[in-house]
């Protein structure tokens, strides 16, 4: 029932309730009154003709008496009248008296006393029914003088009064009709009326063409539920998948084609000279490049980040740019150039030695220099400008990657205080106790509270964070909004799970699995019913490396079958080797590969084979695609892409992975085996397993996955966290009109 429908019968059943009350007083009054109107008629009758009763009664002249009594009842009203004596005893009547009310019932009804004492006699007035009709009498004491005669009776017709009552029940009952249909025609008229005057002046609010304060909240739910449909209509055209093309529609039509800008300390093409002075570019080895890079191809931008290269400086314009992808330029490359003592002070040293093991449990000591400490804060302000150089209006979009660049988004709302700035930190947020040990932890919340939205793989991290900033600044927490405010401005903080392109972009490069296979039992001369595992990582301590190795030697030593057969073939590209950290993990993973390789030496076969260095994209797709198991063993991980590219790789539906319960990937990819890298027996176990698994079960979890990965893929995280940009510029820019608006209102008043 419609709200007004609603209003429209209260209406009439209050109008029907009025009636019923009006009727049931009318009737009551209207009887009241006959009544009343018959005693003072009977009254008046008896005294107009009382010189000729008396007359007649003295002289008991029954016929003149009953002459007399025939005058009276002329009135029409009167339908007989009666003398009867004292006692009872009828005197005279008229014809019309009714003979069932005789003198001598009356007489009884009067109290004997009364009628003996002439002055206390009282006149009965009473309606009773005769002949199933309603009559009014009225018995007077007649007297003469001081002495009794009797009584005189008039008997009334009260068909009338009936008749006066159905008069005005129909007159109320019309009455009722008609208030009621003018009561419901006023209603809806009403209701018609205010939301023609309301939906008029809405309208002229979102138009832009007013500005109501009262309507803000109504405005906010109202854009928010029509951005929600545009974006649901935009996912029912591509069949609910976003795609690059869906995703550079949203830049174009929701964030009107504005340039996006992404900060990002490595670059996603690497210009290098190689030994004979050729130059070559290099795909760098880092999870951040692989999700934003397809991002930047479709939505075109700037990407601003540290010119790393030996061939970069000669490969850029003036401005420091070039036009990247090498080939397809559907990008700017933006490079900032860093020295030698930056680059270790920010670089190596802050970001590297103190942020990275501080939000990484792998059990290496954070060491915060407060040498590094001012070349992070210094290299980040020399981004911030970079990034406002490159921006070309006042309230750009810019996407801040990484713990790189805590104190960027601070640094940058003060140069463009009307900036969207949506961070992204690609590791994870450690619990606030252990985030407490940094010295520099207020400025490094501060800096991040900078951005208008602040992202990070899972919701485990967003809490950690929040718990965070509520015991280290003074600011409003709202865990409900997962929202900061400080300094009157405010935060959003919410998980976005990073993801890879999908389609992938295999390219035509790519052999096909069968192929790979082929040419990687060729290149590590292994036979043709080889097993292969396979590795892909940086060479970091956070990767557990080791104890993937180890997991590997315990296989091999439950399952001696596999001597020979299984080969495990990690992929490790240098990285970070100005750390003693990382060096120091090099040396030992080389110590015990060489250990495992020695133990279960048998010919030429080698039970791991450690390729130590940098891979190019199509060497680690076609290690991806030629492996029976790919084991991603990281001891702490926010996302981890590898496991991502591993599934996708596999169009074949082959291969299964084994997947360390401590990495973001682990929380989407539920069908990969899951193992506590940590817990060797275990892992070995999985990997066990994956080498027997049934081709058909393969197939059904790689099947699920790579279905999850079309859902779930980088265009959707870029999307999601465009539109909420989006709303939030939206609601910035109502905000600002509102507010200015009652700034106006307040210089008028
Ligand atoms: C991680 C970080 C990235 C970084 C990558 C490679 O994935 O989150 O920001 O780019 O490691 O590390 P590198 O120090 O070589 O850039």
């Amino acid at each position: 029932m419609t709200r007004r429908l609603k209003i429209a019968v209260v209406v009439v059943l209050g109008l029907a309730a009025l009636t019923a009350v009006a009727y049931a007083v009318v009737t009551r009054t209207t009887r009241s009154w006959a009544e009343r109107d018959l005693e003072l008629r009977a009254q008046l009758a008896v005294t107009s003709a009382r010189r000729g009763l008396s007359r007649a009664w003295r002289a008991d002249d029954r016929e003149a008496l009953a002459d007399v009594l025939a005058d009276v009842t002329r009135d029409i009203r009167i339908m007989g009248a009666a003398a009867c004596s004292p006692t009872g005893s009828s005197v005279a009547t008229t014809e019309s008296y009714p003979p069932s009310l005789p003198c001598s019932r009356l007489a009884s009804r009067i109290p004997r006393s009364a009628l003996g004492d002439a002055t206390s006699l009282e006149p009965l007035h009473e309606t009773t029914d005769i002949h199933g009709g309603s009559v009014h009498l009225s018995a007077l004491p007649f007297r003469d003088g001081s002495s009794m005669l009797g009584f005189v009776v008039l008997v009334h017709d009260l068909s009338f009064v009936a008749r006066r009552e159905t008069a005005a029940r129909t007159l109320l009952l019309a009455a009722f009709v008609v208030l009621a249909i003018a009561g419901a025609f006023l209603t809806w008229l009403a209701g018609r009326m205010a939301r023609r005057d309301w939906t008029r002046e809405l309208r002229r609010v979102l138009a832009g063409e007013e500005d109501r304060p009262e309507y803000a909240p109504l405005l906010r739910d109202v854009r928010e539920l029509v951005s929600r449909m545009v974006v649901e209509s935009d996912a029912d055209a591509t069949g609910g998948r976003w795609t690059p093309e869906r995703l550079r529609a949203v830049m174009h039509q929701r964030m009107h084609g504005e340039r996006l800008i992404v900060l990002a300390n490595r670059e996603p093409y690497v210009h290098q000279r190689d030994a004979s002075g050729a130059l070559t570019v290099l795909h760098p080895a880092s999870g951040l490049v692989t999700a934003l890079e397809p991002v930047m191809r479709a939505c075109s931008g700037v990407w601003v980040a540290h010119g790393s290269g030996s061939a970069d400086r000669e490969t850029t314009d003036t401005s420091n740019r070039v036009r990247v992808p090498p080939g397809e330029e559907s990008f700017l490359l933006r490079r900032v150039w860093l020295g030698e003592e930056q680059e270790q002070g920010y670089y190596y040293g802050f970001a590297n030695e103190g942020l990275w093991p501080l939000c990484h449990l792998a059990h290496t000591r954070p060491t915060f220099r407060s040498d590094d400490w001012q070349h992070y804060r210094a290299v980040n302000r020399r981004f911030a400008e970079a990034v406002a150089e490159e921006s070309d209006c006042d309230d750009p979009i810019v996407l801040v990657q990484d713990y790189h660049f805590a104190l960027v988004p601070r640094m940058l709302r003060e140069i463009l205080p009307r900036a969207t700035i949506l961070s992204f930190w690609h590791i994870p947020w450690p619990n606030a106790e252990r985030f407490g040990i940094c010295p520099f932890r207020e400025e490094i919340l501060e800096g991040l509270l900078g951005s208008s939205i602040l992202g990070f793989h899972t919701r485990q991290h967003c809490g950690n964070f929040l718990d965070s900033v509520d015991a280290y600044l003074e600011s409003r927490v709202n865990r409900a909004e997962q929202t900061v405010v400080q300094h009157a401005r405010e935060t959003l903080v919410r998980p976005y799970p990073i993801s890879i392109e999908w389609p992938p972009r295999l390219g035509p490069a790519v052999p096909s699995p069968t192929e790979c296979r082929a040419r990687v039992l060729d290149e590590l001369r292994l036979p043709a019913d080889a097993l292969i595992g396979v590795g892909v990582d940086r060479l970091d301590y956070t990767k557990g490396i080791e104890e993937r190795l180890l997991a590997v030697e315990r296989l091999l030593e439950r399952e001696p079958p596999l001597v020979g057969r299984f080969t495990f073939v990690q992929l490790a590209a240098p990285s970070r080797t100005r750390i003693s950290r990382y060096r120091e993990l090099d040396e030992r993973v080389e110590a015990l590969v060489t250990r495992i390789n020695e133990r279960f030496a048998s010919g030429t076969y080698r039970a791991v084979v450690y390729l130590r260095e940098h891979h190019e994209p199509d060497t680690v797709q076609r290690y991806y695609r030629a492996a029976d198991v790919c084991y991603v063993s990281s001891l702490h991980d926010g996302m981890n892409l590898v496991a991502k590219e591993f599934v996708a790789a596999r169009d074949d539906e082959r291969g299964v992975l084994v997947l360390s319960h401590f990495t973001g990937a682990a929380r989407e990819l539920t069908e990969a085996l899951i193992v506590n890298p940590y817990d060797i027996e275990e892992a070995s176990g999985a990997l066990s397993l994956a080498l027997r698994m049934p081709s058909s079960e393969q197939a059904l979890r790689i099947r699920a996955m790579r279905e999850l990965l079309a859902e779930l893929n980088v265009y959707r995280w870029a999307g999601r966290m465009l539109l909420d940009a989006e709303r939030l510029r939206r609601r910035e820019r109502l905000t600002g009109r509102i507010s200015t608006s009652w700034q106006a209102l307040a210089v008028e008043r």
